[in-house]
């Protein structure tokens, strides 16, 4: 006879430290916790990011040319780093894990790359837009729903054939989720690749290159909890091995010559062909330690704990008056935690200015970069919207906090005065501490004085 197990409970990773905010001076006095409501823009480290980085730090050295033993431990780091990063993102065998600055570096490496004209959407972050504008490129307008935009996708790619389609993993508007398998497959069947902007969508969930189809995929470290100056660019060998150089340089090359008279160049291989200049090892292994402390709760855990701040924020909001969350499709179904919202009757930025100095909450303001889809959405070309976006790290009390600010402002107004001061929104006077870190005017006249 088999004895009955008891039932196991589930298993629930822990979300990964994020470095602890700091407290923040209020224009009305005191100080509180910060409500970093602004992790779309650039998220601040996970402890174990930190912690690694600091690890390194006594190693750190110029990679792939000392003989030195730090010399050596930096590049099996950078190496190493190129391998988690490729792994964590479902990269294939062949697939080439070039590191970057960020996405926008990565997307115009691949700029340089694409062997022929690239098909993208209006609603586009300017950084997989405006490297499509020129050439024989095309852009195509984002129509209502996103069904209706599937098949203008598969109209203008039955109409002339095309390189590359790229779009947006997740929307750093809207935070909405494009299907990303279907428009590989569309792509695909239309003989297109697929790259992918993933600066918004790889904080939030996991991502499967091999899985889902995407052939190249370009994402930034600082929106990725590892803020030390990497991105990455990922996908098919083939054309950033026959593209020109990103970065002509050292380490970019195999041999250089003038032996003939004219300089004879053997360029390297990708991903070192396109890196340049010594490259910054401490970023690219703080990207892959970030992609380590990612892995065990990017499928369920962190989504989840978003999804019950997302619904927080998104219910309270619908009882704020006046406020309303901008949608790009009126047919997505879900969506990461990125809310951008208009407040009727309040300027973008002077909301964006009052919470953060009479709240402490960090928000974005303005047009996020994405300025024809914003126009669009709010209806307007001046002023643009707030953004709230929540990850690893936000608090229920960080959304309740936005939420009872914003039900003050539309109650009662703001307590201070506020006025634009060389072009932003800003309180007037403005009586808080700004420069905590004692740096005076950035030369000699801190209390640090480290450029004397
Ligand atoms: C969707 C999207 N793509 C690209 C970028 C550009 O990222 P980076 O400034 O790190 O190059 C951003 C930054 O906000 C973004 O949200």
């Amino acid at each position: 006879m088999t004895a009955t197990l008891p039932e196991l409970a589930p298993v629930v990773p822990q979300l990964p430290d994020v470095c602890a905010p700091p407290r923040v001076p209020l224009v009305t006095g005191g100080s509180v916790r910060y409500a970093n409501l602004d992790l779309a823009a650039s998220a601040p480290p996970l402890r174990a990011v930190a912690d690694h980085v600091a690890e390194l730090l006594p190693y750190y050295a110029s990679v792939h040319r000392g003989a030195g033993y730090s010399s050596q431990v930096s590049t099996g780091v950078l190496e190493r780093a190129r391998t988690c990063v490729g792994r964590f993102l479902g990269a294939r065998a062949d697939d080439v894990v070039v590191f970057t600055r960020n996405t926008t570096d990565a997307l115009n490496l691949l700029a340089g790359a694409v062997p022929g004209p690239v098909l993208c959407l209006d609603a586009e972050h300017h950084a997989n837009l405006l490297p499509w504008l020129a050439g024989p490129h095309r852009v195509l307008p984002t129509a209502p729903t996103l069904a209706e935009t599937l098949d203008a996708l598969r109209d203008a790619l039955a109409a002339s054939p095309y390189a590359l389609v790229t779009v947006t993993g997740a929307g750093n508007v809207t935070g909405e989720l494009p299907p990303l398998a279907e428009i590989a497959g569309i792509a695909h069947a239309a003989g297109a690749r697929l790259a992918v902007d993933a600066a918004q969508l790889a904080p939030h969930r996991r991502i499967d290159l091999a899985a889902t189809g995407i052939d190249y995929l370009a994402l930034s470290g600082h929106k990725l909890y590892a803020p030390y100056g990497a991105g990455v660019l990922v996908g098919r060998r083939d054309w950033l091995d026959a593209a020109p150089p990103h970065l002509a340089g050292g380490g970019a090359v195999g041999a250089v010559s003038f032996s003939g008279g004219e300089p004879d160049i053997g360029w390297a291989a990708a991903p070192q062909r396109h890196e340049g200049g010594t490259p910054n090892v401490l970023g690219a292994a703080a990207l892959a330690e970030a992609c380590r402390a990612l892995d065990p709760v990017i499928d369920h855990a962190a989504p989840a704990h978003e999804r019950a701040l997302l619904t927080r924020l998104l219910d309270g909001l619908a009882a704020v008056p006046g406020a309303h969350p901008l949608r790009t499709w009126a047919d997505t179904t879900d969506r990461v935690g990125v809310v951008a919202f208009t407040v009727d009757g309040h300027p973008a930025g002077r909301v964006a200015a009052y919470l953060s100095a009479e709240h402490g909450i960090g928000v974005r303001d303005g047009k996020f970069c994405a300025h024809p889809l914003v126009d669009r959405l709010t209806g307007s070309s001046d002023g643009g919207a707030v953004r709230a976006s929540l990850g690893l790290g936000t608090t229920a009390e960080d959304v309740d906090r936005l939420l009872t600010a914003l039900h003050g402002l539309t109650r009662r107004g703001p307590r201070w005065r506020y006025g634009v001061v060389d072009g932003r929104w800003a309180p007037t006077p403005d009586p808080r501490d700004l420069d905590p870190l004692r740096l005076g005017d950035g030369g000699t006249t801190g209390t640090r004085s480290a450029c004397a």
